[in-house]
């Protein structure tokens, strides 16, 4: 059955993995998570983040699990699906979440830029769903969370690579959706506007000051809150903030006008 179809999703004992798990928005939706008591497993580099918030969420009906590792290696994708069948057997959300971004100007980056960016934002969840579906073909209400970006609809300058690893799994997200309903398998994409998080610290080598946002960076909690409406209802596709849904409208409607505006703007 399409997740168009599906019914509310309970996500009381829900067994998730999150990645990107050490700040920012996954951190956030690791708390929430916990908090309705889900069972976790937290994954992200950073091995003392993950403690500290494994240790912050303590007292609730599951403990939090932690992996750490690059989610862009292959071993360690394999070895966590491995630890999660031992675990819990089954799979029945995997969030990916973790997300690099870079600034500058695409013709004086190297070929370098482009690939981290990618390997990051495309690649990793890319493989990360082929590596979960056994599991999650055992999950109840099974459902993938990719966590996309307003800039995977709407193309700006100077984030060259980013918007293209962001369109790249917006791409990936609708094919598997209509490729992984006839398995009963739901895709959910969450495109977040600008959001504070570590984000803009972690760049991967960017050459130029970070440009102006459009309009007020979104809280992490208020996106993690808004994802997990999302999943319980059984969207398919959520844009945060209402700048987010006018540039998406405005690309739709006015591709020309848009680009325009954007090339004055920017
Ligand atoms: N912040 C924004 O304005 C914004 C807007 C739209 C979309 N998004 C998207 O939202 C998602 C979360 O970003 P955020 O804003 O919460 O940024 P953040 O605070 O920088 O968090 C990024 C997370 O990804 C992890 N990560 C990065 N590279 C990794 C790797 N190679 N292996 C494993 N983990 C890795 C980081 O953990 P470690 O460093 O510990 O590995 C960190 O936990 C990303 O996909 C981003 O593109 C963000």
């Amino acid at each position: 059955m399409g997740n168009w179809r599906m019914g509310r999703r309970d996500l009381q004992h829900a067994r998730v993995l999150v990645t990107g798990a050490s700040s920012g928005i996954g951190r956030e939706l690791v708390r929430a998570l916990v908090r309705c008591d889900a069972a976790v497993w937290a994954t992200a580099r950073r091995t003392q983040r993950l403690e500290a918030l494994a240790a912050e969420l303590t007292g609730h009906a599951h403990p939090v699990l932690q992996a750490a590792g690059d989610i862009t290696a292959a071993d360690f994708r394999a070895d966590l699906c491995r630890r999660v069948d031992q675990t819990w057997g089954a799979l029945d959300v995997l969030i990916n979440n973790a997300g690099v971004g870079a600034i500058g100007p695409f013709a004086a980056a190297d070929a370098a830029r482009l690939r981290q960016v990618m390997e990051v934002n495309f690649f990793a969840p890319a493989e990360w769903m082929r590596a979960a579906l056994p599991l999650l073909r055992r999950g109840r209400q099974p459902l993938i969370v990719n966590i996309g970006s307003v800039l995977g609809h709407c193309a700006v300058g100077l984030k060259s690579e980013y918007c293209a690893s962001k369109f790249a799994l917006r791409g990936l997200s609708d094919a598997l959706r209509i490729e992984l309903a006839r398995e009963g398998i739901a895709v959910l994409l969450v495109s977040p506007s600008t959001t504070q998080s570590e984000f803009f610290d972690s760049l991967v080598a960017s050459d130029i000051p970070r440009p102006r946002a459009l309009g007020r960076p979104m809280p992490a909690d208020r996106v993690a809150a808004q994802v997990l409406a999302a999943m319980r209802r059984g969207r398919r596709e959520i844009v945060l903030s209402g700048g987010g849904r006018l540039l998406v409208w405005l690309q739709r409607l006015a591709p020309t006008l848009l680009s325009r505006l954007l090339v004055r703007w920017g």
